[in-house]
């Protein structure tokens, strides 16, 4: 939290993206008890464990809600379904009726268990722990809203807007709103800071970038600090490269997620001083392990040295990472203190 308001602690504060899931065999076993990948998001008893696990494990410094950006889409009555080894599936918005279909509002009621997730892990977590609460951003939400699923490209979003924009517009602004109502109840429910993944925001051209991604994001910043002044947030616009700072500047974000693709020396002189920088460990180094890890790790604390800096990867952890490997990296962090 201290560096989300500036500070520069002699050792960055450390967590991973997905640190809860399916490298865990503590995760896999209990993930093997409930019947769907929605319930035990929906189970306050597995979602709660499920948080806590990678900090007994490995002490980060922050735990993130388990949960899953899809869950807001189901609160506005879309289906959705999570298939075993593919992803998701939801009922794909194509025609009129099928976005008629779509609640105006989104239904907090349905999101109580995880709000009671929240409350539970704030009670369980030590005071020096943050808690992270999450939602998608609009766009990246909207991708899969529109195709059902997830796709290499986001070409039938993509098309939707340059087709259908104020159809289109009128999705994002529902999102914002019901995005907005999601985090500042999980503010109530105790988080301590939220990250926005906007995991798309790289395939959009610039001016497509402007509206779909930096406009929404703005409002939905603004929305929540309306209601939770000076509400600490991270915004990830996975891809924004060059637009990094000027995601930052519109949005007013405390810290900006940098992902694999920005060498971290470029993106901590873009990014104002301000604004913290986290990441970007590039997860494909995480399961290599070695020397290949170790410098990968040293050239992100020289990089950042001095400046409010958050480690983290640059996306998130992937389901054959050694766990050797991510005690490795936590020993290599820490020792620069
Ligand atoms: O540990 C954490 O980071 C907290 C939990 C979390 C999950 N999903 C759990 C999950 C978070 C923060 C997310 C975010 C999320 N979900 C994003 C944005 C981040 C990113 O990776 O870009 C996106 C795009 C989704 C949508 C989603 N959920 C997909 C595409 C998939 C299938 C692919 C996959 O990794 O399996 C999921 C499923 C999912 N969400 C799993 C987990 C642990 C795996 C499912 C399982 O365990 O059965």
């Amino acid at each position: 939290m201290e560096t989300l308001s500036g500070g520069t602690p002699s050792c960055p504060p450390m967590w991973l993206m997905r640190q809860a899931g399916r490298y865990l065999p503590e995760y896999r076993a209990i993930r093997a008890t409930a019947a769907s990948f929605l319930d035990f998001c929906y189970t306050p008893d597995l979602a709660s464990e499920a948080t806590l696990q990678p900090i007994r494990r490995f002490d980060f410094d922050a735990a993130i809600l388990f949960s899953d950006i899809l869950v807001v889409p189901d609160a506005l009555g879309q289906t959705v379904r999570f298939v075993e080894g593919e992803g998701p599936r939801l009922d794909a918005l194509e025609t009129r009726e099928d976005f008629a279909r779509l609640a105006t509002g989104i239904d907090l009621q349905r999101l109580a268990p995880v709000f009671e997730t929240v409350r539970r892990v704030r009670a369980e977590l030590a005071g020096d722990k943050a808690l992270i609460g999450f939602c998608g951003a609009p766009f990246t939400v909207a991708t899969y809203m529109i195709a059902g699923r997830g796709t290499p490209d986001q070409k039938p979003a993509r098309m939707f807007a340059y087709r259908h924009p104020e159809a289109f517009q009128v999705l994002i602004d529902r999102l914002v709103e019901a995005s907005a109502r999601y985090l500042v109840e999980q503010f109530r429910a105790g988080v301590d800071c939220v990250q926005i993944f906007d995991s798309w925001a790289g395939v959009l051209p610039r001016g497509e970038f402007d509206r779909w991604c930096l406009e929404p994001v703005e409002g939905l910043v603004r929305k929540v600090r309306a209601e939770v002044p000076g509400a600490p947030i991270i915004g990830f616009p996975r891809g924004a490269s060059t637009e990094l700072n000027e995601f930052a500047a519109r949005t007013g974000v405390d810290a900006v997620g940098i992902d694999t693709s920005v060498d971290m020396a470029a993106a901590a002189a873009l990014v104002d001083r301000s604004v913290a920088v986290q990441g970007n460990l590039d997860p494909f180094a995480l399961i290599a392990g070695g020397v290949a890890l170790d410098r990968a790790i040293d050239r992100i604390l020289e990089a950042t040295a001095g400046r409010p800096h958050i480690f983290n990867l640059g996306h998130g952890i992937l389901p054959e990472t050694p766990i050797a490997h991510v005690e490795r990296l936590v020993e290599r962090v820490r020792r620069q203190a």
